[in-house]
């Protein structure tokens, strides 16, 4: 059985359907069967890939959070006929007067490949709550786009975040770029858990599939930050090609504020954004005891002043608790690490990607354990994260549509489709989160949770029987 604890009328039939349908031990394995066909990479010529056109045009643009707290974006783009110009000019809307900042650039070699020039261009001291349009390139290719600033920092600012991971460039790929751009529910600022382009699935890793990522994803992410966790499929080593540097394409073309926060790489940092705090962690870089990492989670978590920011969010790509026949555990060892501090610390929700389906668990935790005293199976812990897994972005690699049976009791809801999700936070209080499969119309729901703030209201937020 599947007993909930809800008691609308509705959810008891759609729990009593579903119970018939699907045999559990605690959640949900829901009962929708996609169909089992991966769609391979989109080919080269296809218009989502297309060059923007005139000469030595900026292509690729992406915007990011530039500093602490939402007050400077970083610019990025690539121009390959030539340098061509650092500057974006940037203005607010209703005002005529031009800014003007200047970035830097940067190239790389991969195996036999030689990047465009990688532009970087931080553009400071934003107004709150602002409409801004941006121009990048110089002469008759010109570009321009714009992005909204946060509102000002503070504990009741109603904010809207997308999630999306494991992406890559199949058709699955666009469908979840298009439903989430659909999405009535407006995302302000995607959080990405990783795993970007699978450029590294090619011969030699060829590094033109991160043009064509970059020029793919562009029409969302010029125009709103994308918030990047870096994923395996950003590590990009290969001894027998000779490439050893690890994060070598993804480090040149994205950068973030990792300075802001006191983070010594960028594969580890924080930002402010509204009313959350967001902490992204790499999963692909010593995180063990006395590593650069640990220190600054160490000092990291401490600073997180909830009266501020009482959503505390954290980015990892590899999960900590999934139930899929697919990196079955791998996240486990760093679970060890850092879980009793997720709980000292109540962060609200972890998102993690890696797995390419989609799960969501209860609040857990597994944190009793010691080698000699057998307690290892997670419990329900009021001030355990709920951790949910949305590596569905629909990348090459296809599903993972083989779960581990019975359905753990630590896992309430799972399945196997492609989609995106959205944290819509309304006040110090509530949060709204939902799930959107790909086959669903833009506006629906497959699956969803009222989140209770763990700090300002932690009474249980379950949407299932212990
Ligand atoms: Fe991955």
């Amino acid at each position: 059985m599947c007993p909930y604890k809800k008691t609308s009328v509705l959810a008891v039939i759609a729990a009593a359907v579903l119970a018939a349908a699907v045999p559990c031990n605690g959640g949900i394995t829901s009962s929708f069967v996609r169909s089992p066909e991966k769609s391979g990479d989109m080919p080269l010529d296809s218009d989502v890939f297309k060059v923007p056109p005139g000469y030595n045009a900026p292509q690729q643009v992406h915007i990011t959070q530039g500093d602490l707290v939402g007050k400077a974006v970083i610019v990025s783009w690539v121009t390959v006929d030539e340098p061509g110009s650092n500057i974006v000019l940037y203005w607010a809307e209703n005002s005529s007067y031009k800014y003007k900042a200047n970035g830097i650039k940067t190239k790389y070699k991969f195996c036999n490949y030689t990047s465009g020039y990688i532009h970087h261009c931080t553009v400071n001291k934003l107004e709150y709550d602002t409409k801004y349009y941006y121009e990048v390139g110089v002469g008759n290719t010109t570009r321009t786009f714009w992005f909204t600033t946060p509102p000002e920092v503070g504990p009741d600012v109603p904010y809207t975040f997308g999630l999306i991971g494991d992406l890559g460039q199949t058709f699955d790929s666009n469908t979840t770029l298009t439903h989430y751009e659909k999405n009535p529910n407006k995302g302000q600022t995607l959080l990405y858990v990783g795993d970007l382009s699978y450029a590294d699935r090619y011969p030699l890793q060829d590094n033109t599939r991160w043009d064509t990522w970059g020029r793919f994803v562009e029409r969302s992410v010029a125009y709103q930050p994308w918030i990047w966790t870096a994923g395996n499929h950003e590590l990009s080593y290969d001894r027998t090609i000779g490439e050893t540097t690890p994060f070598k394409p993804y480090s040149h073309r994205f950068h973030v504020p990792y300075k802001a926060s006191n983070s010594t790489a960028p594969f580890w940092y924080s930002v402010k954004r509204a009313s959350a705090y967001i902490i992204v962690l790499s999963s692909y870089s010593a995180y063990s005891k006395y590593s650069p990492q640990y220190w600054w989670l160490y000092e990291e978590l401490p600073k997180v002043n909830r009266s501020e920011t009482p959503w505390l969010i954290v980015l990892m790509h590899s999960p900590w608790y999934n139930s899929y026949n697919y990196h079955y555990m791998e996240g486990e060892t760093m679970r060890v690490v850092y879980e009793p501090w997720f709980v000292e610390y109540k962060v609200d929700v972890v998102f993690a990607g890696h797995v390419h389906a989609y799960e969501r668990s209860e609040r857990v935790s597994n944190v009793a354990y010691n080698i000699v005293n057998g307690l290892c199976s997670p419990v329900s812990n009021p001030s355990a994260p709920v951790y949910i897994t949305i590596g569905d972005g629909g990348n090459v690699e296809g599903l993972a549509n083989n779960m581990t049976e019975p359905q753990p009791k630590y896992s309430a809801f799972r399945e196997a489709s492609f989609g995106h999700a959205t944290f819509s936070i309304k006040n110090r209080t509530h949060a709204y989160y939902s799930w959107h499969r790909n086959q669903d119309g833009y506006a629906v729901e497959a699956d969803s949770m009222w989140f209770f703030n763990r700090f300002w209201h932690p009474i249980d937020d379950s949407t299932t029987a212990a």
